[in-house]
């Protein structure tokens, strides 16, 4: 038997029936439409009409000049790191990376897709601490990083489940240093981000931009991604390296090393079907992050935080973040965890365990970067500098790390659009009962 069923604290709430899920796909019908138009057609490949309707209708929402439809957000960051890789450093051998005996600052707090593709074009990230006011890159820590390796001309950014980091700040310290930015926007479609006065899309702020249509994301193919730039140039070396890299020759002729990344016009059908619901997904969306803000207000607790004069999220996942005094002991290992339930506080995992026994779904914040194994032995730069090494046998302290900080306390909670507002008021019980 489940231990939160007979868990006094949560007597009277019954499991759902259904899983309320953390993020799932909303289909309405058109996506079968273009996908059933597709097979009619039979453009059941890489090219196609829907592929050329996503492309034009997305570059369209977004406002650049042009979107390459790629297989998934992944496939894009890595093009578009590829490519300012190539832009900075020239173009690489076959066998080697853009990137090779380069650093490049990264966000620290996000899925490991945004990054990995450094890696990929054998460059170093070195992860850059985070801020509370969003919860991204935070600017002061990026300048930090300059200081510390001033070579350093390309910077990753990603904007935290659909809400826009400081990129006026962030641009700033970039054209300063002369760096180019890779825009990770796979989870903020549709956010809105005020920058030098005049209302933007995310997705426009970087020099490379890139969003996700992964099966969680606000709109959805199953799988899906776009390279999104005003320049045609940029937009023509993506589509070609992402078919092959063919030359233009009657035969398979190759001066560059290719990728088979390019957008399914199946795929494309389903995104395609959609689009016309990305404004109406954010609605629903942003009324979860409200509900769940005053349905939560009087825990020791805050909502992941925006700045309404200078942002409006997409509000892709609502979270919260337990305030330190409310934190009940928890402890968590690589792969596993331990805590204890104490009267007026509550951590993480048991609320993640909570909404588990209940049949909902929360997820854990990302782990940062920097404390992924993987990624262990890359530099890391916080507000104070080196994030590496604080502490001290000897010395009281070990230094700043927020990104730490939002992972310890922090948590994603059940965001799908269709779940009822009745379903809502259960889940923010459930949460209610942890901090008995
Ligand atoms: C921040 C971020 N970047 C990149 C990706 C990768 O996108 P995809 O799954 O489409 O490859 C995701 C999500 O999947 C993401 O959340």
């Amino acid at each position: 038997m489940n231990r939160f069923l007979m868990d006094s604290r949560f007597q009277g709430i019954q499991p759902f029936e259904n899983k309320v899920w953390l993020s799932s796909p909303t289909m309405h019908g058109d996506e079968q439409k273009w996908v059933d138009d597709a097979i009619q057609t039979n453009w059941v490949s890489t090219v196609g009409a829907n592929i050329n309707a996503v492309e034009e209708q997305m570059a369209a929402y977004v406002g650049t000049k042009y979107a390459v439809g790629l297989s998934c957000g992944t496939s894009a960051l890595h093009l578009a790191t590829k490519l300012a890789g190539e832009k900075l450093y020239g173009q690489a051998k076959p066998n080697a990376g853009t990137l090779q005996g380069h650093k490049v600052f990264c966000s620290d707090v996000t899925f490991d897709a945004s990054i990995n593709p450094v890696a990929y074009e054998d460059g170093e990230a070195v992860f850059t601490d985070t801020e509370y006011d969003t919860w991204n890159m935070d600017p002061k820590a990026l300048e930090k990083a300059f200081e510390l390796y001033p070579e350093v001309r390309l910077v990753v950014v990603a904007h935290l489940y659909g809400t826009p980091g400081k990129m006026e700040e962030i641009k700033a310290i970039c054209d300063k240093h002369g760096a180019l930015i890779v825009e990770d926007a796979a989870e903020s479609l549709g956010a809105k981000y005020k920058l030098n006065g005049a209302w933007v899309e995310t997705g426009t702020l970087g020099n490379y931009n890139c969003i996700s249509f992964n099966g969680n994301k606000i709109i959805t193919g199953s799988a899906g991604g776009l390279f999104l730039t005003n320049s045609k140039e940029d937009a023509d070396k993506v589509r070609k390296w992402s078919t092959q890299s063919r030359e233009a020759a009657p035969w398979y002729q190759h001066e560059e090393v290719g990728y088979n990344y390019r957008m399914s016009n199946i795929v494309a059908g389903v995104i395609r079907g959609q689009i016309p619901y990305l404004d109406e997904h954010i609605a629903q969306k942003k009324a979860i992050w409200e509900r769940y803000k005053e349905g939560l207000a009087d825990l020791p607790i805050q909502m992941n935080p925006w700045n309404p004069e200078q942002c409006i999220p997409n509000f892709w996942l609502s979270c919260m973040i337990i305030n330190e005094d409310a934190m009940a002991p928890m402890v968590r290992g690589e792969q596993d965890y331990l805590y204890k339930s104490e009267s007026g506080k509550s951590s993480p995992q048991e609320i993640l365990d909570a909404l588990s026994s209940f049949n909902a779904e929360g997820r854990p914040i990302w782990k940062p970067m920097h404390m992924q194994p993987i990624y262990r032995t890359n530099p890391f730069v916080t507000v104070e500098g080196n994030g590496r090494g604080r502490t001290n046998a000897y010395i009281k302290g070990s230094g700043v790390d927020v990104g730490a900080d939002i992972f310890r306390r922090g948590l994603c909670l059940p965001s799908d659009n269709k779940m009822t507002p009745e379903q809502q008021e259960r889940i923010i019980e459930i949460i209610r009962r942890c901090f008995l």
